[in-house]
């Protein structure tokens, strides 16, 4: 995609020798002769940098760059500023330019500002899926992870996401679909429009139609008054049409025509609706099996598959499990007001080795799981992912790492104490507590974990 840039210059021949400049080296450029109107069309998506006088008649260049801050955070913004405004350019990149450019100014410095201005705001698209902190002003959750295989995800999907292109997730139960579809969200110029979640699978059959496009009231018994559909709420934001393939054939046939950019009618209304919805959707069937079998329209699946993208599952990007199994852990101990927690390198190991049919989602629950249960360290019996490995004794125990069999050892051991100490006192736990000498919770907690009976 060629780089748009947005020129805001009052001065209209100054505008279109910057505009023609800028074309010439390959960029696409528009101009808007005040802030108000360059703040309206970088609003209006598709600009990927903003490049604006400071002095212009009504809302000058400082008023624009901080409209723009507040509401698209990540586009670049270049600042022209006369000679001798040095102070306010300074102001302008405390408030968030990218950099200011002093009249009169050099055509090839400004081209490198240019470029680099463009390659950052791209460079951080990328990250913001990343990253914590802008992740938090945006208000979607983070995407965990640095593989190769989940860097390629993010990749496609930056370059996807400020389009309207439909992109069609797929990939296992628990690898990040909805996530994913989030993000696409956040990151187009619709962000601020509504995102809508239909689960295909979870709704009746016969009442998808009217909870994708609404029905007219008496449409159908039942149908007491007028309801909008999913996509009427949607407009000018994104549908995220999770598990697809369960849709019914006719409804199919309905949603091709919505992609191929038709109106829509409520059940029971005559009045077409016109929506501008971006879609996205996923599925974790094989959606080209389904058009085999003769379940999913091939017209549909082509319209949908414009822009594929498959979540790899997470036992193919095990080096992913470390950082997500912290990340989990960190968010329930605030959860549950746990002071935090480290995890034993044992039970990493327990973590990176497993196969994970149930992807991230299934992690996360073990690593909930696992935080209730363990006090100062998660370790591998706080996991209860497999049954644990064989203690070590005479018939042996003694394969892998050290620590692996240090902890067995040492489980077997304090098994063996816990048993003598409870028979030793007729199966009361306080003495038998004070004979170990631990804390009663602790012996609770021992008892639990060891699966003493
Ligand atoms: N890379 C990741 N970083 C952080 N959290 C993740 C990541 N991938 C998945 N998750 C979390 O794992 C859980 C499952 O993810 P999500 O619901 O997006 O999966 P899905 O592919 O839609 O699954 P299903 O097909 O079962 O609907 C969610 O809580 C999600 O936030
Ligand atoms: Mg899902």
């Amino acid at each position: 995609m060629v780089p748009v840039i947005l020129v805001i210059e009052d001065k209209k021949s100054m505008a279109e020798m910057l505009a023609e400049t800028l074309r010439a080296e390959g960029f696409e450029a528009v101009t808007a002769p005040s802030g108000e109107d360059g703040v309206k069309a970088a609003l209006g998506g598709g600009v990927d940098l903003v490049l604006t006088d400071l002095k212009l008649p009504g809302m000058n260049g400082l008023e624009v760059l901080r409209t723009l801050k507040a509401k698209r955070p990540l586009l670049p913004v270049i600042m022209m500023t006369a000679f001798g405004t040095i102070d306010t350019a300074v102001e302008a990149v405390k408030a968030g330019a990218f950099d200011f450019l002093t009249k009169p100014f050099d055509i090839s410095h400004m081209l490198v500002l240019v470029k680099r201005a463009v390659e950052a705001g791209q460079m951080e698209a990328e990250n913001i899926l990343l990253r914590e902190e802008f992740a938090e002003v945006l208000g979607f959750p983070k995407i965990i992870g640095r593989s190769r295989p989940l860097l390629d995800v993010v990749e496609m999907v930056r370059k996807a996401a400020p389009t309207k292109a439909t992109i069609l997730l797929t990939g296992e139960s628990g690898t990040g679909k909805e996530l994913f579809a989030r993000a696409i969200h956040h990151l187009s110029p619709r962000a601020r429009g509504p995102f809508v979640a239909i689960n295909c699978a979870a709704i009746p059959k016969d009442l998808m139609e009217s909870e994708f496009f609404g029905h007219e009231k008496g449409a159908f018994t039942g149908a007491e008054a007028r309801r909008l559909g999913k996509f009427e709420l949607a407009d000018k934001g994104t549908v995220f049409l999770d598990e697809v393939g369960e849709m019914e054939l006719n409804l199919q046939a309905k949603l091709l025509r919505v992609l191929q950019g038709e109106s829509i009618e409520r059940v029971g209304g005559s009045d077409p609706i016109t929506v501008d919805v971006r879609v996205v959707a996923a599925s974790n069937r094989d959606l080209e099996k389904a058009v085999a079998g003769g379940g999913f329209r091939e017209d549909l699946f082509y319209r949908l598959n414009v822009f594929p993208v498959r979540i790899p599952p997470l036992r193919d990007r095990a080096e992913d499990v470390p950082r997500l199994a912290r990340h989990f852990a960190a968010m329930y101990c605030t959860e549950i007001k746990k002071p935090p927690l480290a995890i034993s390198d044992a039970s990493l190991d327990v973590l990176s080795g497993l196969p994970w049919k149930g992807n991230v989602r299934e992690l996360k629950n073990c690593m909930e799981r696992a935080v209730i249960l363990a006090d100062g360290e998660i370790r591998p019996e706080h996991l209860g992912v497999c049954p644990p490995p064989a203690a070590p004794d005479e018939s042996g125990g003694f394969e892998g790492p050290l620590h692996a069999v240090a902890e067995r050892a040492s489980r077997t051991a304090e098994t063996k104490a816990i048993r003598a100490a409870l028979s030793a006192c007729g199966g009361n736990k306080t003495k038998a507590a004070e004979i170990l000498e631990v804390s009663y919770k602790t012996l609770l907690t021992k008892v639990k974990d060891y699966d003493i009976v």
